[in-house]
């Protein structure tokens, strides 16, 4: 499957089987894990298959979840950041974008739990010291099939056009713009990208052939920085896809003055 097919019909699974996960996937969980940790390089983000997950369900039941309901998965990939910087959740989030795109073509259902900073008690009684650092649990296992779970609150997308822009107040859509480089389907389909509740905080710049990709500024941008990662990473994978072979040049002091922070600059 082509990847911009793969984000269009990617979805975060929150009701799983009530069954382990099989030995064979156990390991290939795992070796998806240990390549992405060979291929990064990156000792910021360490990802871990836990399998304790009656013990992770009951003690964070009401606290995590969506709206309070815990996602009861039999595994759960622990996401740990070596360093709590705004910049480091970005980086990381090329790591879940890489996981997500190797671990659903195992035929497995996903989706990231976030752990909020207030969980400090229940994430060390389940981690250990280490669990103060983990911010995120990603659920793994078999889909129950079954109509999803309220798939629009928590599926549907802002348009493209609320999303690209040619203007830094973010007032002009910039489908022109999008034509001229072959890359409206690429942002039809990247906007499934998943987001924290959905907030789908990106916008983009088209300014000829550089992109921008800024983030908007308020309380969730912690989150939103793993958000952005995400995007930045599927964004990156789907223009090599089409011959191009650039990387996002990261600003290094985000200028957070504005309701809108620029994060990064790709030459096309
Ligand atoms: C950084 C991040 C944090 C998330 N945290 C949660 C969460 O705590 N609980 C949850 O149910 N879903 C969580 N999600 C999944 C989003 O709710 C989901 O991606 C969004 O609603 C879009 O739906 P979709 O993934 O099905 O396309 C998170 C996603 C991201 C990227």
């Amino acid at each position: 499957m082509t990847l911009m097919n793969f984000l269009k019909e990617r979805r975060s699974i929150r009701e799983f089987e009530n069954r382990p996960l099989d030995p064979d996937d156990v390991s290939n969980i795992r070796n998806v894990i240990a390549e992405i940790g060979n291929d990064f390089g990156w000792d910021e983000v360490t990802l871990d298959l836990n399998l304790d997950s009656d013990l992770i369900f009951n003690e964070l039941n009401g606290k995590a979840g969506y709206a309070g309901v815990m996602v009861k998965a039999p595994g759960y990939i622990t996401v740990q950041y070596g360093n709590r910087d705004k910049m480091n959740y970005l980086k990381g989030a090329f790591v879940l974008g890489e996981l997500e795109t190797r671990i659903l073509p195992l035929g497995l259902g996903y989706c990231i739990i976030t752990l909020e900073d207030h969980l400090i008690e229940s994430k060390r009684e389940l981690f250990g010291l280490k669990g103060e650092n983990i911010d995120f649990l990603i659920a793994v296992g078999y889909q129950q099939h079954k109509p999803p779970f309220n798939p629009e609150a928590t599926s549907s997308r802002k348009t493209v056009d609320e999303i690209t822009f040619t203007d830094e107040n973010f007032t002009k859509p910039a489908s022109e713009a999008l034509s001229k480089l072959n890359m409206q389907d690429l942002f039809y389909a990247l906007r499934y990208s998943p987001s924290y509740k959905n907030k789908q905080p990106w916008r983009f710049l088209v300014d000829g052939s550089e992109i921008y990709a800024y983030v908007v500024n308020d309380e969730d941008l912690k989150h939103s920085m793993t958000d952005m990662g995400i995007i930045m990473y599927y964004f990156q994978e789907m223009v090599k896809t089409m011959g191009i072979k650039g990387n996002w040049e990261i600003v290094k002091d985000l200028d957070a003055a504005d309701g809108f922070i620029k994060l990064g600059r790709f030459k096309i």
